[in-house]
């Protein structure tokens, strides 16, 4: 007898240990939601952030194109965006402004650039755009890039409005200018390209995985 009851107080022992454990199992679950769950969340917080204030769109225009293209990247990625201008004031005229350009380039100049330039320094990746000029980046792009002594650690992503030059020339004068920046393939829209330019630029975003 007193064999039997010494194994029932045993088996009512086991069985308050299994559901102990049973239930402490269901509450860690239900605290701990999965990674997939999580990650879904943060995502639709920031709808608009996806770059999480690390992207920045810098631009140059001189006649809205690029701008345009500048605000469709910037709405996609929620980036902060700053238009390079030049001291200069250049001519409205595209013959008169077309001479001033390739003075520019036949001097290697670099063009002063008004206002005080952004600091970089909390941004990874950087949209640069600009329109082609006889081939290749307004000079003021140059101006910009030495503005900085390194890009280490940055991502510049270039992009630009041309009649029909696509990126040109002008990649390669920017890896020259921009020093250990890394570099994402261009995005080129022309001047027919540029009423539909949405889907190009969302592509594009996709391509370099933003
Ligand atoms: C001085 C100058 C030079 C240009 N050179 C070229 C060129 O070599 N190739 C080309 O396809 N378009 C050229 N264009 C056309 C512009 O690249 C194009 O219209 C661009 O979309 C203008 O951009 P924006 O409105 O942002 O200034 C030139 C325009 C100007 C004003």
């Amino acid at each position: 007898m007193r064999k039997l009851s010494l194994s029932l107080i045993g088996l009512g022992i086991l069985m308050l240990i299994a559901v102990i454990w049973v239930t402490g199992r269901k509450a860690v679950k239900q605290t701990n939601p999965t990674k997939q769950q999580t990650v879904a969340t943060i995502t639709k917080k920031r709808p608009n952030q996806p770059t999480n204030g690390k992207a920045i769109v810098i631009y140059m225009t001189h006649t809205g194109n690029t701008e345009a293209v500048a605000k469709t990247i910037q709405q996609q990625v929620g980036a902060d965006s700053f238009r390079l201008q030049t001291k200069e004031t250049y001519p409205t005229s595209y013959q008169k402004m077309l001479k001033v350009a390739r003075a520019e380039q036949t001097s290697d100049a670099r063009p002063e650039l008004s206002g005080r330039l952004p600091d970089l320094k909390k941004y990874t990746y950087i949209f640069l755009g600009y329109p082609i000029w006889l081939n290749k980046n307004p000079m003021a792009i140059n101006t910009f890039l030495s503005h900085y002594s390194s890009f280490k650690g940055k991502t510049i992503l270039p992009f630009t409005t041309s009649g029909s030059s696509g990126l040109g020339a002008s990649i390669p004068e920017l890896k020259q200018q921009a020093k250990h920046a890394t570099f994402r393939p261009g995005l080129a829209i022309t001047d027919s390209q540029l009423a539909d330019r949405t889907q190009p630029v969302k592509a594009w975003l996709k391509r370099n995985k933003f």
